[in-house]
């Protein structure tokens, strides 16, 4: 931190910094070495370790039984998740845990769970005592490939998604492939819809080797092979790289914002029940449309993206986009996001983008007409 008269007329200024170095490292967790893992990072820090129903019901035996055998008795706690529980009152939930446990400043809050929980705990870990440390660990592929690599943590306030969060980095981010065995085929293709978003946007190697290989995480015995790993590991990186350069967000045009302008209104929409990966398959299909319509996008830029989806599995079509009105909300919601400006991220071709930051480059009849090519391609 540094403290200097720079500017004129300024009493002081202050510049800090953010310590926003962490390593994402592969680890059995589930086979044993969760505890040393845990102790090696904490170094006596209490640990407050918090799991999902779900991760408790499949997990929670063999976690426990984990995280009791180490030098000190780590505190686990289970919070209620689904989109509907990403909310402050979740985080208050957590904030009273911690508090009621007589949690330290350098106490350390460890989430496992799936994106839901990541979202939750990381933003409960940035307000406790005004910012704690945490670890996260992912246990359905969306979180390992995307929401525990981010350092962006958030929750939901009535229809407005993510509306309250923060920039907060965890201090480590554990991945360990066994816990994908038991992710629903449905929850798996959210998280390839977060890859392809990623392919398509920014990294063709990746697009290329969903292309080849992708199917093989929806084969719940080889989600933790050699070639599903390197793909997960692919994607983690892919990530990392978007990130490294703009982290805080300072430029507000992001390419991986491919796939969240409309996404969001359509979860909202639906009271939560359309899960984020599919919502965000179905913007990024229709953002290759809206791309190709401009000249933009070429024709097997574009097929090659819908092929890509119908060979996963993955639907691109939602009724709510014939909703005209709520599209033209999320834009606005969009605007007011991304600092005034639209930014709307679009396929150049595989792996690269452009951004379209001015509305009236989007007119009110090149949408409907690109909702309508897409519904027809998605039949
Ligand atoms: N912070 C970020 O930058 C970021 C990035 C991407 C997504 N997200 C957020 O992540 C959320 C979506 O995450 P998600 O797709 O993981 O959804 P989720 O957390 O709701 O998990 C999906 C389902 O999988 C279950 N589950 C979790 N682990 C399991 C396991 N090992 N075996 C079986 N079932 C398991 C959960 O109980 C849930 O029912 C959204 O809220 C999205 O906004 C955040
Ligand atoms: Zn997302």
């Amino acid at each position: 931190m540094r403290s200097d008269y720079d500017r004129e007329g300024a009493i002081a200024s202050l510049r800090t910094e953010r310590r926003a170095r962490f390593d994402i490292v592969r680890s059995s967790v589930l086979a044993g070495p969760l505890v040393s893992e845990l102790e090696s990072l904490t170094k006596g820090r209490p640990a407050l370790v918090v799991v999902s129903p779900t991760v408790e019901r499949i997990y929670g035996h063999g976690l426990r039984s984990i995280l009791v055998s180490g030098r000190r008795r780590n505190l686990v706690h289970l919070i209620q998740t689904g989109e509907k529980n990403k909310s402050l009152e979740s985080v208050a939930e957590l904030l009273e845990i911690a508090n009621k446990f007589r949690l330290s400043r350098d106490a350390m809050f460890v989430g496992i769970g799936g994106g839901v929980l990541l979202d939750i705990v990381g933003f409960a870990a940035s307000q406790f005592r005004r910012g704690t440390g945490h670890v996260k660990i992912g246990t359905t592929l969306l979180a390992q490939v995307d929401a525990a690599v981010s350092i962006k943590c958030g929750v939901n306030i009535g229809t407005s998604k993510n509306l309250a969060g923060a920039f907060h980095p965890p201090e480590r981010v554990i991945v360990d492939g066994a816990f994908l065995r038991t992710v629903s085929e449905r929850d798996i293709r959210c998280g390839l819809a977060e890859m392809v978003k990623l392919g398509v946007a920014a990294d063709s190697g990746l697009f290329e080797g969903l292309v080849r290989s992708g199917r093989i995480l929806l084969d719940s015995d080889a989600r933790d092979s050699d070639p599903a790993r390197e793909l997960v590991d692919a994607s983690i990186r892919g990530m990392v790289g978007e990130l490294a350069e703009n982290p805080f967000e300072h430029d507000l045009s992001r390419r991986v914002d491919l796939g969240h302008t409309i996404s969001p209104a359509l979860e909202a929409a639906t009271g939560y029940k359309l899960p984020h990966g599919e919502a965000v398959a179905v913007d990024v299909a229709l953002s290759a449309v809206i791309s190709n319509r401009m000249g933009i996008l070429d024709d097997m830029g574009l097929d090659s993206v819908l092929e890509l989806f119908r060979g996963l599995g993955i639907g691109t079509w939602h009724r709510l986009l014939e909703d005209f009105a709520l599209i033209e909300a999320a834009l606005d919601d969009a605007e007011a996001h991304r600092g005034r400006r639209l930014r709307l991220p679009l396929p150049l071709a595989i792996g690269r983008t452009v951004f379209v930051d001015d509305r009236e480059d989007l007119p009110p009849s090149l949408i409907r007409e690109s909702v309508a090519q897409l519904r027809e391609a998605s039949e």
